[in-house]
């Protein structure tokens, strides 16, 4: 296992779509190992593949039922992951660790149900509702380059873009 470089806004490799994973081998496995590492490295409850570098449709989340709830027991591993229902509307505060040391309020769907499949190349079905139902859309989203700063006024947008800017200067 190893602790992956996550890619920082405004990386270009945050952004276009991923495409589908097509074989669960061993190098998928390791990737899914990886990514949980990182992601809890960061205090992170979601990690999408493009934040690795990645460009697949892949998402590891470990979200707490509550707060007694320790790391690693809400393990979720999702591939190809697709939104098959939603109901309802939210306003949901959220971070990323692609968009360090920053927080903003956006409207999500109260409720999701998606189809995927795990890193043994089972598919399943899950209902989500509250925070789980936030996080899947969060980082379903980096999976087709979207982040949920994009959701944000063009001013507010413009305002990140040149703050992360002057943060991690492009070479
Ligand atoms: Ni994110």
């Amino acid at each position: 296992m190893a602790i992956r470089e996550i890619v920082v806004f405004p990386d270009d490799r945050l952004r276009g779509k991923c495409t589908e994973v097509t074989e669960f081998n061993d190098e998928l496995k390791t990737l899914v190992e990886d990514m949980f590492e990182t992601m809890y490295d960061d205090n992170g409850i979601g990690l999408a593949a493009p934040q690795v570098a990645v460009k697949k449709r892949l998402v590891v989340m470990d979200v707490p039922k509550d707060d007694s709830d320790v790391q690693g027991l809400n393990k979720l591993v999702l591939i190809n992951p697709k939104i098959i229902n939603k109901e309802g509307s939210c306003e949901s505060e959220e971070g990323c660790l692609s968009v360090p040391e920053y927080r903003a309020t956006v409207d999500r769907f109260e409720k999701v149900s998606i189809q995927y499949f795990d890193e043994n190349g089972v598919e399943h079905t899950l209902d989500a509702d509250g925070l789980l139902a936030i996080c899947i859309q969060h980082e379903l989203d980096h999976l087709d380059g979207k982040l949920f700063i994009d959701y944000l006024s063009p001013l507010k947008q413009s305002m990140l873009l040149k703050k992360y800017k002057k943060l991690k200067p492009k070479n």
